[in-house]
């Protein structure tokens, strides 16, 4: 098993004075195994962005278990811990938001190379591009000066470059026309099929997790079931 969840709760504190608290995530199980593509499908407002964030190790849970290859992500060394960040990564919905805007793409772009100590080079940086579509002239660019589906393909080859064993994709296309979505969606099929990544993706369409996912998890109110 690749990452497992045992009895997630998340609760988050609302009202101007912080005073009240709403249950977003409550018994959350789930399993996900290598090389798979696992969906999860629900409504706005229903806690996948949140969920996601809690695999990712982005925010904590308020109880429960995360284990990843079989060890409970609580119990890990601070080593085990960074391993475990770059080996599950995350593309968001909104990639203008994803980089830095006054950053150009190449300081984005190698950012992780420089965290996770990964030696880099111009042959390397363009062997990621070219393998998502794109030429390394993009990464003299600010990230406003580039389209939805460029940003998002750059945020999908970033990802790539930590070689990581799980990519959590939340509503990656949301935000994309028709024909940039059905390419993105294409790309992310090349590379799982090149790379043997395995994807969680979280979409509030049932249609196009339908089309991707083998297996489907619905999340409604805080609660998830298998579809
Ligand atoms: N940091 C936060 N503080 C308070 N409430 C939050 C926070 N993040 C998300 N929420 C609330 O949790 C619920 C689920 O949000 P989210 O996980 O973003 O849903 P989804 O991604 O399914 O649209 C929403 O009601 C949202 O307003
Ligand atoms: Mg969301």
């Amino acid at each position: 098993m690749l990452l497992e969840t045992k009895n997630l709760k998340k609760r988050f504190k609302t009202g101007l004075m912080k005073k009240k608290q709403a249950v977003v995530l409550s018994k959350i199980n789930l399993i996900f195994r290598k090389g798979e593509t696992t969906g999860i499908v629900g409504e706005s407002g229903a806690g996948k962005t949140t969920l996601g964030l809690m695999l990712a190790g982005l925010i904590k849970p308020d109880k429960g278990q995360i284990l990843f290859k079989g060890k409970n992500t609580d119990s890990m060394t601070k080593e085990e811990k960074k391993e475990c960040r770059r080996q599950i990564q995350v593309v968001f919905q909104h990639p203008e938001s994803t980089f830095n805007p006054k950053w150009k793409m190449k300081q984005s772009f190698l950012e992780p190379f420089k965290i996770h100590r990964i030696p880099f080079s111009e042959k390397i940086i363009l062997k990621h591009l070219s393998c998502v579509g794109l030429n390394t002239e993009i990464l003299n660019r600010y990230p406003s000066q580039l389209s939805g589906g460029e940003l998002q393909r750059i945020a999908i080859s970033r990802v790539m470059s930590l070689n990581p064993a799980i990519i959590i994709l939340d509503e990656p296309t949301s935000m994309l026309d028709n024909i940039t979505q059905a390419q993105i969606i294409r790309l992310l099929e090349k590379i799982q099929k090149q790379k043997g990544v395995s994807y969680l993706f979280i979409s509030h369409d049932p249609d196009l997790v339908r089309l991707f996912c083998k297996r489907i998890y619905e999340l409604n109110r805080g609660k998830l079931n298998m579809r």
